[in-house]
């Protein structure tokens, strides 16, 4: 149990994500963690309080001025007994409230008055969370020392499709326990990590790219920053946030990522390589726009480089890890380019099985190492996912340097 005696006061609000939070408070006290639920009156319209009752044994607080139950300050009562704060879903309002320091109902109250550190996990329609108010918002708070719990991206409860869902619960509660203290065994080491897809133009308006989300990669960074490690995260053009406290650097084709990743592949002490780099481009990048005409028109594409290949070549001490999609002969296929490219282990999907596709949270792998083991893993959540592939990674860097 990870979070034994740790005292975790959850904010709930208006939001249909608030669902979730009744799961979460059953995994924050299967870890062992004390937890007591203040909602706002909106987020008593999706869940009712009885739920997080039943679920912590405590009464619920959501009111300023409650009739019949308490005397005394307990806004102040509440803040002062929790370890953490946890704002989860987080609405947009709520974001608003806290960042102008308005507290005009309990949760909003409680979080102005405590002394403890606060976790805000946002939830909303996309098109709120990119509103450029809200992302102000946000940066005051980041600033301000708040700590958050990035949303993910997916279909909203809305059918839209776009980043403001609310993380796994389960993800909530790794983020949670890394928090209080969590591993530091990657730390003092340089991690760099590739993410997402590379885009290669041709002309000014059109391009060939993947649909790679960039979710393993930035799992990886997130994950990776949480036990320690300096990270710097390569990333072509992705929905998603950058963990907090990491470098990210954005690319787009694929030379500008070989470029960013060669000058800090020196200094690493592990390439984890989940980008998904495209194996072609145009010959030529047309300066206009390619206009439309009755013909068929031909695109010669041309290899681009291989990044990973050519690292490989350069490589002293860094730990090497690639990422490979097969959609048969799996593992022969890996284990052909672990070889090929010299690296020191390969995780391997096959897209076709559901749950283990580029968009998804989850993913279902199988990872070869270079002296031969190859263990595959349930279906699990890019995030578990990241730590099981870290894990690996260390135990080879562990090993080769007291080989070496
Ligand atoms: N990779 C790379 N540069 C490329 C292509 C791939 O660095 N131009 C990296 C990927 O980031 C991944 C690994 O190589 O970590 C394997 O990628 P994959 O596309 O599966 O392998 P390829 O060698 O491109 O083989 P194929 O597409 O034929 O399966």
């Amino acid at each position: 149990m990870r979070l034994t005696n740790r005292k975790i006061l959850l904010g709930v609000c208006g939001c249909i994500a608030a669902y979730k939070s009744a799961y979460l408070v059953r995994l924050l006290r299967q870890e062992g963690a004390e937890v007591r639920v203040m909602m706002t009156r909106s987020a008593g319209e999706f869940v009712a309080p009885l739920t997080f009752e039943t679920l912590t044994d405590h009464p619920v607080y959501s009111e300023m001025f409650p009739k019949d139950r308490y005397f005394g300050t307990h806004h102040i009562d509440l803040a002062e007994w929790s370890d953490l704060i946890v704002v989860a879903p987080a609405s947009g309002n709520m974001i608003g409230k806290i960042a102008s320091g308005i507290a005009d109902d309990f949760v909003s109250t409680v979080v102005m008055a405590s002394q403890s550190p606060v976790m805000i996990s946002p939830s909303m329609n996309t098109h709120m969370y990119e509103n450029p108010i809200m992302q102000a918002n946000l940066r005051k708070l980041k600033d301000l020392g708040y700590r958050f719990v990035e949303p993910t991206v997916g279909e909203l409860a809305c059918k839209t499709y776009g980043v403001g869902r609310l993380p796994d619960p389960q993800d909530i509660v790794t983020v949670i326990t890394s928090h209080f203290g969590g591993q530091s065994d990657l730390s003092g080491l340089k991690v760099l990590i590739s993410a997402g897809p590379t885009v290669e133009y041709l002309d000014p308006v059109r391009y060939i790219s993947n649909p790679s989300s960039g979710k393993m990669g930035y799992a990886l960074a997130e994950r990776a920053r949480a036990r320690g490690a300096e990270v710097t995260l390569v990333s072509g053009p992705v929905a998603l946030e950058a963990p907090a406290g990491i470098t990210r650097i954005d690319v787009e084709s694929g030379s500008q990522m070989r470029q960013a990743l060669r000058e800090h592949f020196d200094r690493c002490d592990m390439l984890l390589m989940a980008a998904a780099v495209g194996d072609y481009g145009p010959e030529t990048v047309s300066e206009h726009k390619i206009k439309k005409s009755a013909q068929p028109i031909q695109l010669k594409l041309v290899p681009k480089a291989d990044i990973l290949l050519e690292l490989s070549r350069d490589k002293s001490a860094q730990v090497m890890v690639g990422f490979a999609l097969e959609t048969e002969d799996v593992v022969a296929n890996a284990s052909e380019k672990l070889n090929r490219k010299k690296l020191d282990m390969i995780v391997v999907n096959n897209p076709k099985i559901t749950g283990a596709a580029f968009k998804s949270d989850t993913n279902q792998v199988t990872i070869i190492e270079a002296d031969g083991n190859s263990y595959e893993l349930p279906m699990m959540s890019k995030l578990e996912l990241a730590d099981k592939i870290l894990d690996s990674a260390l135990k080879i860097s562990i090993k080769s340097k007291h080989n070496g």
